[in-house]
């Protein structure tokens, strides 16, 4: 007889608010409750660094569903509400001041920005883009703000620094590796990424590192200087040099973890009845190797499929992976996951503003770039869903 105590989800973005909303339309009616540390109702992040940024986007329009969606659907979402540890024999969780028993747990706790300790989030002019509350912190600076350097070119830098760009701001980034972007793309996009940055007039220092930070009496950052001897000033420092797993909680309670909560193809982790889903989710793909994805398109896959598991349908995870990103006037959609290919074909004529590129290994299509070319990334979803045998939603 399986427990029908409660649901408890620890977490309260995408993947969590997918999960109470799936679990919903398959008609489960046990009591759910979302645990979320921040003081905003869920909301979606992708707009923050884009649109939001830009003063596009109004609040509201960022959150998910609105209060009364919760009630009238019998999700008890709680707010400012931060749970501290695990109790796995008793199977419950501590916050400060309660206790509250679960029948299944799920781990939706996403990441953190990796820290600079001398470029810390609490001085006045340093920002780290990861929630609503920082993008305002940027949006009360930039005013009085001429010039910007970004640490990092991945993608919260680049986001921002084509943002600031479109504001007439200064901008300099500084990436470590002797590339933009290297986590997510090929060479070929990453130099691509660079000149169209360049064209722009963002200044791009790649291989460098960061030496020495200047403050001034307040704690503000004047300059920073790199290895190199080079001195940069900037009026306010943006840092998007990556992100760790919240996996603390389930360390702690001793369910297993590796870069994230690890979990298996049915999205459990070593205690049957605590799951992992979204970008604090490490799982296993076909070949048995375990990833952890940084996307919506996994928080929401995984949240619908952990959704048909507690339903009752329990099947092993396997989706397309995607990704995007917007950067001036491109938009570059990423189908699949590229590790490694022994051959790129482009589609389109490579001088365009819309093109792709397909990444093959051993023959077989592993990924596809593709840049304004929205046409050819969902027609690649499709063939990477037929090869694996997955959805390609
Ligand atoms: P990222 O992993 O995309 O990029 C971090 C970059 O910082 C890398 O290029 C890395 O080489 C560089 N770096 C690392 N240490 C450095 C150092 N000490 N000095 C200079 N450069 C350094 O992570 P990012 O941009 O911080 O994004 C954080 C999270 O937000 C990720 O989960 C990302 O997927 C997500 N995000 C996704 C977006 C999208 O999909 N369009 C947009 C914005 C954020």
């Amino acid at each position: 007889m399986p427990d029908r105590t409660g649901i408890v989800v620890v977490g309260a973005g995408q993947a969590a608010v997918q999960l109470a909303i799936s679990l919903r339309h398959k008609g489960v009616n046990r009591p759910i409750t979302l645990f979320g540390d921040e003081v905003h109702p869920p909301y979606r992040r992708p707009p923050l660094s884009k649109s939001f940024l830009k003063g596009d986007t109004p609040l509201e329009s960022l959150y998910f569903r609105q209060k009364e969606w919760f009630q009238q659907n019998d999700i008890h979402l709680r707010v400012e509400s931060r749970v501290e540890a695990i109790d796995r024999e008793r199977k419950t969780v501590r916050l400060a001041n309660e206790e509250v028993r679960y029948g299944d747990l799920i781990l939706a706790t996403g990441t953190r920005p990796r820290i600079l300790p001398d470029l810390h989030p609490s001085l006045p002019n340093v920002l780290y883009l990861r929630g609503i509350d920082d993008v305002q912190k940027a949006m009360t600076l930039l005013p009085d703000c001429s010039s910007v350097a970004v640490i990092g070119g991945g993608f919260i830098g680049l986001e921002f620094a084509s943002v600031m760009r479109g504001l007439d701001r200064d901008v300099t980034v500084v990436e470590s590796a002797p590339r933009l972007l290297s986590r997510a793309v090929s060479p070929m996009m990453s130099d691509w990424f660079l000149s169209l940055h360049q064209r722009h007039g963002v200044d791009v220092r790649l291989s460098a590192r960061l030496k020495e930070v200047v403050k001034g009496g307040d704690g503000r950052v004047l300059a920073i200087r790199l290895e190199d001897g080079s001195p940069i000033s900037a009026d306010l420092i943006v840092v998007g040099i990556g992100v760790v797993p919240n996996d603390d909680l389930a360390a702690d309670a001793g369910t297993d973890t590796d870069n994230g909560v690890r979990v298996d193809a049915r999205l459990r982790t070593s205690d049957p009845n605590i799951y992992a889903i979204g970008d604090c989710c490490s799982f296993p793909l076909r070949d048995g190797r375990h990833v952890r994805l940084e996307s919506v398109q996994n928080a929401v896959d995984q949240a619908k499929h952990l959704a048909a598991c507690l339903a009752g349908q329990p099947t092993p995870y396997a989706a397309v992976p995607w990704f995007w990103t917007d950067q001036f006037d491109t938009k570059l959609q990423i189908a699949g996951l590229l590790r490694s290919y022994d051959e790129a074909r482009i589609v389109g004529d490579q001088g365009a503003p819309s093109y792709s590129i397909e990444y093959l290994r051993d023959k077989r299509l592993v990924a596809v770039d593709s840049l304004n070319d929205a046409r050819t990334h969902i027609a690649a979803r499709k063939l990477l869903a037929m090869e694996m045998g997955a959805a390609a939603a």
